[in-house]
């Protein structure tokens, strides 16, 4: 049985908020946020919370529903069985939201140096590489060190045209069809699209090739918990049923309707006010976790895609959004926490801290007549990794600077999805606290056309033109 099984260890796994750092009773009247502000936001929250459940019933959210899709384990948990040990690498060929999701999972479920072990040490699972970019340098790298013949291509794109996928599939294509033969394609290609279009739908139809599909209407950066993210998770090893269950353990703690129950309403309402009400729109995810810091890029993402916006829902221009910031502890204490310490006040630090650790190191007994250093003989890392988290956050409080904690009882399938749940249903509520569309990303779209334009694909020659002409007035600018 898996240990999420069990109701006593779900409940000792449960993720928690703490935000004593961001009120003022601890930061002063300055800095800090008061209780009647809080209380004040209320009826705003509640009318948020009602929008949301409404087009969450109606439909309209189906990433709220996710955990609860039986046919995505369905159609993933047989395939990942039945092919554990046929491959040596497993590569995901995607970018944004189809593939930071996965990177995620990996980094904190994996063994951190998964890539490395041998194949009994990983238990017979594939190595997995996400590159997640076009870097001509870093594919031709990759390629070096993949054996094609032993390798399972995952290619996921929503729209099944993004120009920086497609192009890592045709190189895929074009050296297995080498490597293995046209006919042996099929067995080494899976695709993760949308159910009816794109380019890569149709491909997938020509080819014969194996599909799973991205659920109507979940974005990129909310599609984690789709095939999406829980395929190669699954050819690896991962527990994605333990990720859905501590997804859908959120899940009820997030349909309360009082803030004090509904981490994910706290957390929006928290960060709405610091952002819109204190000027604080720097927002720093801080793991002191190795393993969850892919996690703070994941949702800087998400927060950024989602809630930076030209238009408010009222189709007036707001320019509005906080900057998202991924910081690591303690390696960051030696490199930003001066300027989170020190300088200008607009900013709110959430801290992710690791209550126990799988496997802690005893530091060894060496040196004892040092004093500067003797004190560190015979306690953990883990502890002395806590207590920094401890000492940074105690030292931000004294200075008057916001942050809080969300505390992790440990890094296992269960509370990962707890996190990446809370934080999917805390972007929909700073959505709607913005007055603006968090699921939706026209600037992203934007970027997509100039390179379609840039690339020559048909219909982009206007806009190519503009494009071109842009860059010579700018070339007198270049020194
Ligand atoms: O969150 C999003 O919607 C985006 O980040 C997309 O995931 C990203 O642009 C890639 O798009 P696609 O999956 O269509 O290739």
């Amino acid at each position: 049985m898996s240990e999420w099984k069990d109701a006593k260890w779900r409940a000792s796994m449960a993720v928690s908020l703490d935000y004593a750092g961001m009120m003022s009773s601890q930061l002063g009247d300055k800095h800090g946020l008061s209780a009647k502000q809080l209380k004040a936001l209320k009826p705003r929250l509640t009318v948020a919370d009602r929008a949301l459940k409404l087009a969450r019933t109606s439909g309209k959210l189906p990433f709220y529903d996710l955990p609860y899709r039986q046919k995505t384990l369905d159609e993933i948990l047989p395939l990942a069985k039945a092919a554990q040990g046929r491959f040596d690498s497993f590569l995901v060929l995607g970018i944004g939201g189809s593939a930071l999701g996965n990177l995620c999972l990996h980094s904190a479920l994996n063994h951190y140096h998964h890539n490395e072990l041998a194949p009994k040490k990983r238990g017979g699972f594939p190595r997995i590489y996400v590159p997640d970019n076009v870097d001509p340098d870093r594919l031709s790298a990759l390629l070096d060190v993949i054996d094609l013949k032993k390798t399972c291509v995952n290619v996921i794109t929503k729209s099944g045209n993004t120009a920086e996928t497609m192009a890592q599939f045709m190189l895929l294509v074009d050296r297995l069809q080498k490597a293995v033969g046209k006919k042996n394609l099929s067995r080494h290609l899976i695709v993760t699209t949308d159910k009816e279009k794109g380019n890569l739908r149709e491909i997938a139809r020509e080819l014969g090739l194996m599909t799973f599909e991205v659920p109507d209407g979940v974005g990129g950066r909310f599609s984690v918990l789709t095939a999406v993210g829980l395929l190669s998770a699954a050819f690896s090893g991962i527990d994605i049923q333990g990720l859905l269950a501590g997804a859908a353990a959120m899940d009820k703690r997030c349909l309360k309707s009082d803030m004090e129950s509904n981490p994910a309403m706290l957390f929006a309402a928290l960060m709405h006010l610091s952002t819109y009400e204190q000027g604080k729109n720097v927002h720093v995810m801080m793991p002191y976790s190795s393993r969850l810091y892919l996690l703070a890029d994941w949702f800087r993402q998400l927060w950024a895609e989602s809630l930076g916006k030209k238009l408010n829902r009222k189709g007036r221009v707001v320019h509005t959004g906080p900057t998202p910031v991924k910081a690591l502890g303690a390696t960051d204490q030696h490199s930003q926490v001066q300027l989170y310490m020190e300088g200008p006040f607009d900013k709110v630090v959430c801290f992710l801290r690791v209550e126990a650790f799988d496997r802690d190191i005893t530091i060894p007994k060496l040196f004892k007549e040092k004093d500067g250093i003797g004190y560190l003989g015979g306690q953990s890392f883990g502890k002395l990794l806590n207590a920094e988290q401890a000492a940074t956050q105690a030292a931000l409080t004294e200075n008057g600077r916001s942050n809080m904690v969300l505390k992790v009882p440990a890094v296992n399938a269960y509370t990962l999805g707890q996190l990446i749940y809370l934080l999917e249903a805390a972007t929909a509520y700073a959505g709607e606290l913005a007055g603006i569309d968090a699921f939706d990303q026209p600037g992203v779209e934007a970027g997509k056309n100039a390179t379609y334009a840039l690339m020559g694909k048909k219909g982009y020659e206007a806009k190519r033109r503009e494009i071109e002409g842009r860059m010579r007035s700018s070339k007198r600018y270049e020194a």
